[in-house]
């Protein structure tokens, strides 16, 4: 017998070792009783971190939708798989009960196959937070076509970066979004972006906000009018275990976004295992995870992990602010929310506005609460415990990431005893190291090093897609044998986790990924700009916030230096999204520069966030001159 829903503390830890000493049985067991195979694997485990190279459950068949739908349907058929909450609280909610999600993600399955999609082709989904966007992945996922979610908020520029690089055949899309008080027009974007696409041949569009737009004949078309006409059943497409399911973009500290490749049976086991465990799912619960499905949070913790538990999952189309701060809560209460899964950025500007809007409500169908994305810090934290948990909800603190597909260190709630701020233990199966930076793993307990992985675990990316060499290069190289992170950690006299922060040039605002590197290519397409430099700087709301650093082609020219700061973040805004634009801008006559002529942004990091007492070894720098300068002049 697996143990699939662990219960106990004693039982963690056993079961935990059982993970860690003989990981191909644990997770067979678990594999075996909770999931439907079409043919089961010929081999658990195969792996060589070297090359690198990580396949489980080979010669395995399976659909996911089967796993997420049709076995449901004998038990749940009317149960509420997907609930809908629109932007708009005077819009009635949507229940989507296991029934009709088969019957629609059936039909868009179907209309996929008209329009000439295939198994392993790419389809690129550019949808606001409406039932379609969760219809549509499951729909590629239905037909073995490899979905690529980008997030409704990105560019069009971004987008069609990401469109190209996958090679996608088709998007679908909405005619616009609401967001709060506010539409945003994604059809436009989506047409300035397929300027640059000559390969996308159909557009999808849902209506949404019933606007005015524009349609090109020969490649886009309305989606209703096709879902109606399709048939109600569409076989699934037999997956082999390593197909991939889908393609999701992070950003790195250069270079392009990444193309993360997940595949199909070890993300369907692990997410699923992990959402039963890490929330304490139990039937007729209702979860609700805040994210966008844009991100993997939501890919694993909105569609994949709860729908693989037959669990009734909240689907959120607004924002936390609209009409007011107690929109969140509203509808903890409209619908007897029992898990609430969300972000340290949203609780930390809920915070901000007071407790009677929270207080206003009735909270006491809470049982866990959640959080992901980047650090909570202690005062979130409290708040969060005490005004939202009434000091009986556990808060699990989950770390994970885009790569890794599932939650890695995690309380499990009423289990792990919790600590603010700290991640607390590792999930079953999953082997973290701390390491120092000469590559040496620190043993014992309190220690700090940097966050790697020893060993693989189900839901691992198993590359970039099409470029193999980065995804060795970015993950397997810094430290022999082990996977790397990219964050920093530090474990305590227990053996707790508590992540640190990013240690490359990732910065995390509100809880979205930003590499420097993309953000200085777009303020340097400004002609009045030679140089950039972008770090990280502490935010109250925002956890951090972005400070640039921008030398001037031409400095002695007298320029309005507010228009100029408009300007940059406008150029930022049409690349890469209005999330990564600065929140600082300072101009400077140079840029730290070690000999090498690599920017030093060790020292600007600590100009920006006004720590300057020790500014460290500054003896390599070529131009020591500036960074009084710099000093003198920070905002
Ligand atoms: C950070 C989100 C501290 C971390 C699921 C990681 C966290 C990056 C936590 C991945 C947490 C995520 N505590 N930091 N509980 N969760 N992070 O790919 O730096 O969007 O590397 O995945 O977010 O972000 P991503």
């Amino acid at each position: 017998m697996s143990n699939y829903h662990i219960k106990h503390l004693e039982e963690y830890y056993q079961v935990y070792r059982k993970s860690i000493r003989e990981p191909e049985n644990f997770w067979e067991e678990v594999a075996e009783e909770h999931f439907m195979w079409r043919k089961k694997w010929d081999n658990v485990l195969s792996w060589d971190f070297s090359k690198p190279e990580i396949k489980w459950f080979e010669g395995a068949e399976l659909n996911i939708t089967e796993n997420c739908i049709d076995r449901h349907l004998a038990t749940r058929g009317d149960k509420t798989a997907i609930l809908f909450e629109p932007n708009s609280p005077d819009e009635p909610s949507e229940h989507i009960t296991y029934n009709q999600l088969h019957k629609r993600v059936n039909k868009f399955a179907n209309v996929l196959k008209q329009q000439g999609i295939k198994k392993g082709d790419r389809v690129c989904i550019y949808v606001p937070m409406i039932p379609e966007l969760a219809i549509s992945v499951l729909a590629c996922a239905r037909i073995g076509a490899i979905h690529s979610v980008v997030f409704a908020g990105f560019s069009s520029t971004a987008l069609a970066t990401r469109i190209n690089d996958s090679d996608c055949k088709m998007v679908i899309t909405a005619d616009g979004s609401y967001r709060g008080a506010k539409t945003i027009d994604l059809k436009g974007i989506v047409d300035d972006a397929l300027e640059q696409c000559p390969d996308v041949k159909t557009v999808l569009v849902a209506k949404r906000i019933h606007s005015d737009i524009k349609m090109k004949e020969g490649r886009d078309q309305w989606l209703q009018p096709l879902l109606d006409a399709a048939p109600d059943e569409c076989k699934a497409e037999i997956m082999d275990a390593e197909d991939p399911l889908f393609i999701l973009y992070t950003s790195g500290s250069t270079g392009k976004p990444k193309g993360m490749v997940h595949t199909t049976a070890g993300y369907m086991v692990y997410t699923a295992y992990t959402f039963k465990n890490v929330f304490q799912y139990r039937e007729n619960d209702v979860y609700w995870c805040t994210a966008d499905i844009g991100w993997i949070t939501g890919h694993s913790y909105i569609v994949y992990g709860p729908l693989a538990n037959g669990a009734t999952t909240v689907m959120f189309e607004g924002v936390p602010s609209y009409p007011d701060f107690g929109r969140f809560w509203q509808i903890v209460e409209k619908h007897n929310v029992n898990q609430f899964y969300t972000a340290p950025t949203a609780i930390r500007a809920l915070a901000k506005q007071g407790v009677e809007l929270v207080e206003k409500y009735d909270l006491s169908s809470l049982k866990v609460l959640g959080s992901v994305g980047e650090p909570i810090n202690e005062e979130a934290w409290h708040w969060y415990n005490d005004v939202v948990g009434k000091n009986k909800s556990p808060i699990v603190d989950s770390w994970w990431q885009t790569e890794t597909g599932g939650i890695m260190i995690t309380p499990i709630p009423f289990v792990t005893p919790t600590k603010p701020t700290y991640a607390t233990l590792p999930f079953i199966g999953i082997q973290p190291a701390l390491l120092d930076e000469s590559g040496e793993e620190l043993k014992g307990n309190q220690v700090e090093g940097r966050l790697c992985i020893k060993f693989p675990w189900p839901s691992i990316a198993r590359t970039i897609w099409g470029n193999h060499e980065r995804y060795k290069e970015t993950y397997f190289s810094a430290y022999e044998n082990k996977y790397f992170t990219g964050d920093g950690a530090m474990r305590d006299e227990v053996g707790y986790y508590r992540i640190t922060g990013r240690v490359d040039d990732v910065i995390i605002v509100s809880g979205h990924n930003l590499g420097t590197a993309p953000i200085e290519d777009a303020i340097n397409e400004h002609p009045a700009v030679a140089e950039s430099a972008i770090v990280g700087f502490p935010h109250d709301i925002k956890g951090s916030a972005l400070y640039g650093y921008i030398t001037l082609t031409n400095p002695g020219e007298s320029r309005d230096h507010n228009n100029l700061r408009k300007e940059i973040n406008q150029l930022i805004s049409d690349r890469i999204g209005p999330i990564a634009k600065l929140d600082k801008i300072q101009f400077t006559q140079g840029l730290p520069k070690t000999r090498s002529g690599k920017i030093m942004r060790r020292i600007l990091r600590k100009i920006a966030s006004k720590d300057t007492s020790n500014l460290g070894d500054t003896s390599t720098l070529l131009n020591p001159e500036v960074v009084q300068d710099i000093m003198d002049n920070a905002l």
